[in-house]
């Protein structure tokens, strides 16, 4: 695969990574994604030629990210459609490949909504508005990527005057989980790009490593200057005054305003709290989902054990290896608790930025507003 990124007039690199993208070859309509468990190591794209393979891909997290994981979870339905699967059951095995991040099951939701609703049609009409609608949701999230930087970057400049930015991010949040720059990291692109990002500290993110593998990457590639560190060393980060804020982004927002996101953001709330600094949280609207009432309500997914027994990720193995045969790093019969999320409550998060706007102090009724004032809701 070729480079995929572009130098901007500012002589930054511009994020242009096709995290994923439908193509019609004569041999049918494919969804096509970059396997992001092989990077950094390898770009490597997979071509999904039915709904099996891109529930397959979501599970094992080749796609993945909440707004990418809407994305896909439209075209998905739209492969259905176009290929004459049987909708329906594309639409469960989709919506449940993945439990926690609420745009799955919205993708896959607006893409079924437009099928059925062209049913007078005859198939051909519902299949093209399906991909009509998935499209409509690829497109969407480009602008709202952008909003959030511009609402972020704003929002940057008031709660840390004088720029120099210090921050501190946690799991991956930039192009590779949308189909624009991202979410938190399209933030802290902006802030790069404005000259105001001193440093972006990376959590490695364990156990799957998408901050070492994935923002690293990225980070990298746009020249950002950039360091990773171990999860666990970020209380004695805090505790050297080195972080301005904390950015990241989040799966599913409950109407109480708690936030659900890669697990280890929980903790972070907890030092910036501590520490006195501001804990924000990037997310589209689209991610807030105002019908589970709480944080206690989020399903949380729980992930297999050997994802912490072993490291079994293809690009730790080197290029071409096959996942699942990993090294062991703990005693052979070890349990390990896997969440794959932790839900961080409202009163630890100083603002949410989405594309309608931010809102802080975070309140159910600030939640409510930003939502209903979304183009999309
Ligand atoms: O398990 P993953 O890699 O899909 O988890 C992703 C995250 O937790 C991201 O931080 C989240 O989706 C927000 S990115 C916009």
């Amino acid at each position: 695969m070729g480079d995929q990124y572009e130098v901007s007039e500012a002589g930054v690199a511009a994020l242009t990574i096709p995290s994923l993208r439908w193509e019609e070859p004569p041999e049918g309509p494919v969804v096509v994604l970059l396997d992001q468990t092989r990077l950094p190591a390898e770009e490597v794209e997979l071509v999904c030629t039915d709904v099996p393979a891109l529930v397959q891909a979501i599970r094992t997290l080749a796609v993945r990210g909440a707004p990418l994981l809407g994305i896909a979870g439209a075209y998905g339905v739209a492969l259905a459609a176009v290929r004459g699967f049987d909708v329906d059951e594309a639409v469960e095995a989709l919506a449940q490949a993945r439990p926690t991040a609420v745009n799955l099951g919205y993708g896959v939701r607006r893409a079924a909504a437009a099928y059925r609703a062209a049913a007078p049609g005859g198939p051909d009409a519902q299949a093209a508005a399906a991909l009509a609608e998935a499209r409509a949701v690829h497109a969407e999230d480009i602008e709202a990527s952008a909003r959030m930087a511009e609402h972020g970057l704003a929002l940057l400049g008031e709660l840390l005057p004088g720029g120099g930015h210090r921050i501190l991010t946690h799991c991956n949040s930039g192009a590779l989980v949308s189909g624009g720059e991202g979410t938190a990291l399209a933030v802290a692109l902006a802030a790069h790009r404005a000259g105001e990002l001193r440093r972006l500290w990376v959590d490695e993110t364990r156990p799957l490593l998408q901050g070492a593998r994935l923002t690293a990457y990225e980070a990298a590639r746009t020249g950002m200057a950039y360091t990773v560190l171990p999860d666990g060393a970020a209380g004695s980060l805090f505790a050297g005054g080195e972080v301005d804020a904390v950015l990241i982004g989040a799966d599913r927002i409950a109407a109480d305003g708690s936030v659900a996101n890669k697990v280890g953001s929980y903790p972070l709330a907890v030092l910036a709290r501590y520490h006195h600094v501001p804990f924000v949280v990037v997310a589209p609207t689209s991610t807030v989902d105002l019908e589970t009432e709480e944080g206690s309500d989020i399903e949380v997914e729980q992930r297999p054990g050997q994802e912490v027994t072993e490291f079994s990720l293809p690009y730790a193995q080197g290029p071409g290896a096959e996942a699942g045969t990993g090294i062991p790093v703990a005693p052979l019969g070890a349990q390990a608790y896997n969440p794959a999320f932790d839900v961080t409550p409202a009163e630890l998060v100083t603002a949410i930025v989405t594309e309608a706007g931010v809102v802080s102090p975070v309140t159910r009724n600030g939640l409510a507003e930003v939502c209903s004032t979304s183009r999309w809701s």
